[in-house]
């Protein structure tokens, strides 16, 4: 096998035909132009033809056959995080920070907020995602998500770049209201000043909640807890856990959970996610995300 070539665009961003499958946590998904974009003008030179946006791939199911588009990632600066209190915008114990990058991994920003014993994003440990894809999807747990801890967004779209903050978005339960095609390129966390005793005993709790998931490659829960009832419960109710086709399979240890066993495709998810709607007597909403898109 040749390895693909690695080439720069005008503006010096890294193109690469890339396996997606290695940039999720499923484990799945065919080949695609990935552009590792670390400058404004290089994500502006990125949208300049039909594009994606990859954050830490663990909501997606990506086809066996790839997609189309570019693949945008964040490298570089946008995956820093300045964490120094900004003086200007904290009131202690309110403290806001300077500027998270979108492509920053959520596991190692939140080690580090317990090390400075800032609360406010404790509860989303545990969660494999890039910040501005956490941030997207306003991942969370019971214990708390993403806009609890959010002060400034910077989107980027083909038409500019602006500000908002969260009550100009009409964000919600596993949901940001951000539109998609908009870039989480970096954001401004608003924390709690506390102790990283403290902030340790939190995401304790978070941490015990999970002990019933499945540790093999998954893209996380299938489909949102529809009116606040576990989709997982009601999958298992119906009697489907440890349901196999071909290499996937709903997890035993929780309903909403499908695991690569090794070897998995695309399409062995798709059955298995079909499945599910067809046997759980409850409209389920998706929670993957599939590239490309149903239907
Ligand atoms: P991706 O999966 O890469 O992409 C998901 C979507 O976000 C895509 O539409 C993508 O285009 C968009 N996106 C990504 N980055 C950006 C960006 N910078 N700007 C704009 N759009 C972007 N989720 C929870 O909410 N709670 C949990 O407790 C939880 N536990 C999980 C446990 C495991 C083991 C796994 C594998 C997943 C879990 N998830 C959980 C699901 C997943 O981590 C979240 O949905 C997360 O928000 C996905 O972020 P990501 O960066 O991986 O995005
Ligand atoms: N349950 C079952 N059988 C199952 C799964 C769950 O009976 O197969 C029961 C549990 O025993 C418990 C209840 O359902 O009594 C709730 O289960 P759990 O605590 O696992 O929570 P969940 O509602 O199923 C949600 C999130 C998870 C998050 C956990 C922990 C959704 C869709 N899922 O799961 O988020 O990690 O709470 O806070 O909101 C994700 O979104 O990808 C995700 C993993």
């Amino acid at each position: 096998m040749t390895a693909s070539p690695v080439t720069r665009s005008r503006t010096g961003a890294r193109v690469e035909r890339l396996p997606l499958s290695r940039f999720t946590t499923l484990g799945v998904g065919g080949e695609a132009e990935v552009w590792f974009v670390g400058t404004h003008e290089q994500l502006a030179e990125a949208m300049e033809a039909p594009y994606r946006v990859l954050g830490g791939g663990s909501n997606l199911v990506v086809a066996d056959e790839g997609v189309p588009e570019r693949v945008i990632r964040l490298t570089g600066p946008f995956a820093e995080a300045d964490l120094v209190p900004d003086p200007a915008l904290s009131d202690p114990p309110t403290v806001v920070t300077g500027w998270v990058g979108g492509g920053m991994p959520l596991p190692g920003l939140i080690r580090r907020l317990q090390k400075l014993g800032l609360g406010n994003l404790e509860g989303t440990v545990g969660i494999p995602a890039q910040v501005g894809g956490a941030v997207w999807m306003n991942a969370g747990t019971r214990f708390g998500e993403m806009f609890d801890g959010l002060h400034t967004l910077e989107l980027v779209t083909p038409q500019g770049v602006r500000q908002v903050t969260p009550l100009d978005l009409d964000w919600g339960y596993r949901r940001s209201g951000i539109p998609r095609g908009h870039v989480v390129t970096r954001v401004r966390l608003k924390l709690r000043s506390s102790t990283p005793e403290e902030v340790r005993a939190r995401m304790d709790l978070a941490d015990q909640a999970r002990k019933g998931q499945p540790k093999m490659k998954t893209p996380g829960c299938a489909f949102k807890n529809p009116g606040g009832v576990s989709a997982g419960k009601l999958i298992d109710e119906a009697g489907l856990k440890g349901t196999r086709i071909g290499n996937a399979m709903i997890a035993p240890e929780h309903g909403n959970f499908i695991v690569n066993l090794g070897g998995a495709s695309s399409a062995d998810v798709h059955a298995l996610l079909n499945l599910i709607r067809e046997r759980v007597g409850v409209p389920l909403e998706l929670e993957y995300e599939l590239w490309p898109e149903e239907g």
